[in-house]
């Protein structure tokens, strides 16, 4: 049984200082649950009680080398010579920006921020300041950081088929019920609906703002005529199609989703892989869009493109750029899945996976869901009481079935055997502890 004697202690200490003792709520997983992180190296982590986890995890995603990748933080310490921030330019901005630029192909222009919520606001405001209009629509199920404007949501969980469509809520209090007005939202892969929210309010709607592969709902996919007809509507009204690639950006493809499905956004967002878990974000796009930024758009902030974060992006993206790193961890991914899928189909437990084997979903149900409305109606039961045995056996992936499992370059042939060992056990603690054995093929 693992102890967790230390991180309990240290959470009675730093609950006096921190709300919920963490820094961020999601870090937060109850009173006696909640784990301190020593260090981390490769794809694994130490807590302070000394247990060592392979993560599948990484950070939500900015791990796409490895913790401590000895290449990027090497390049991180000549940043720290040059000084940090100066309220002033320096060359390596030209450096990562043209890297992106030739990565991703509807990257013409680039800006820095730090983080993905704040490269989000500034493509939405990039988006009105174009557009001159107000309103945007987001994908049920998708996240795009925490502020105000987006942070609603369609309330899937107390909503069941047949009923007039689901309610619209705040992620929490704080949130002013004006900015409800400028939110729309729409469910993946209906293209009609976003077809007839458009016809009906494309003189207000400035964007729509997706995340093809949803990172926060399972990597729940869109189809790919789904994209396509995406990119058509957004054409036919006069409405910013933003893809989000905070979560997916230089971690399925080289070129982000936009590659795998070959779509062009007319602005994107990238945060996380980027420079391998150093603060860096970016929003890019259109020349005609962007250089409306400076010219009638705000952007900047105090510390935007940092020196150590951006010499850590241009070797993370060089990386990327000029080796195997992203094909390694898709064949990784596949044989992570071909392994999970014979030990569950030895014990005739009906899965599925989604998303990209990079950030992959598992569903225990034959089929894996195609919106968020039908990922309420999938079985996450056995998911949610899967994910602690894990935890107790050294595999950690987040307790809540939305966040997909992220792999990274040092995943190597030690993690895999080990991940499958401990699945498998995992698995079977887990059926002796449901009442009901476990969701079993139909
Ligand atoms: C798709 C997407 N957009 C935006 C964000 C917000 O990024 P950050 O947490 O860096 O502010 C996230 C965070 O998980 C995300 O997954």
């Amino acid at each position: 049984m693992r102890s967790l004697s230390r991180s309990n202690a240290h959470f009675k200490n730093a609950s006096s200082r921190l709300p919920l003792g963490v820094a961020s709520n999601f870090r937060y997983w109850g009173d006696d649950k909640t784990i301190y992180v020593d260090r981390g190296k490769g794809g694994r982590v130490w807590d302070i009680d000394g247990n060592e986890y392979i993560d599948y995890r990484l950070g939500y995603g900015p791990v796409i080398l490895g913790y401590g990748d000895d290449r990027v933080d090497a390049a991180a310490r000549e940043g720290m010579n040059v000084g940090g921030v100066f309220a002033l330019a320096t060359e390596k901005e030209y450096e990562v920006a043209e890297r992106i630029c030739n990565m991703v192909p509807a990257a013409e222009l680039v800006r820095f921020s730090n983080s993905g919520t704040e490269a989000v606001m500034a493509a939405l405001r990039i988006a009105r300041g174009f557009t001159g209009k107000d309103c945007h629509v987001v994908m049920e199920g998708g996240y795009h950081g925490l502020f105000t404007e987006l942070m609603w949501e369609t309330d899937v969980e107390d909503w069941r088929p047949g009923e007039p469509e689901p309610a619209i809520v705040p992620f929490g209090d704080g949130i002013p019920a004006a900015t409800r007005q400028l939110f729309h939202s729409v469910p993946m892969n209906d293209a009609n609906a976003l077809e007839d929210l458009l016809r009906q309010k494309h003189d207000q709607i400035a964007a729509f703002l997706i995340e093809p592969i949803m990172g926060n709902c399972c990597g729940i996919r869109a189809d790919d005529q789904y994209m396509k007809d995406v990119r058509q509507i957004c054409d036919r009204y006069d409405v910013l199609l933003v893809i989000d690639e905070v979560k997916t950006g230089f971690r399925v493809a080289k070129g982000g989703v936009q590659e795998l499905y070959n779509v062009k956004a007319d602005l994107c967002t990238f945060a996380k892989a980027i420079a391998n878990g150093y603060p860096l974000s970016v929003v890019a796009g259109r020349e005609e869009i962007m250089r409306k930024v400076g010219d009638g758009i705000a952007h900047g902030g105090t510390f935007t493109a940092h020196s150590v974060s951006l010499a850590a992006a241009a070797r993370t993206l060089e990386i990327l750029d000029e080796t195997s790193a992203l094909a390694d961890i898709e064949s990784y991914g596949r044989e992570l899945q071909a392994g999970l899928g014979s030990i569950l189909r030895g014990r005739d437990i009906a899965h599925s996976f989604t998303g990209h084997p990079a950030l992959m979903g598992l569903f225990f149900s034959e089929t894996a869901p195609s919106s968020y409305r039908e990922w309420r109606h999938s079985n996450y039961d056995f998911y949610d009481a899967l994910a602690p045995e894990l935890h107790e056996l050294g595999i950690l992936i987040e307790p809540d079935s939305r966040e997909p499992w992220f792999l990274c370059e040092s995943h190597n042939v030690e993690c895999l055997s080990e991940t499958l060992d401990n699945f498998e056990q995992a698995v079977d603690i887990t059926l002796q502890k449901m009442p009901a054995g476990g969701p079993k093929h139909p």
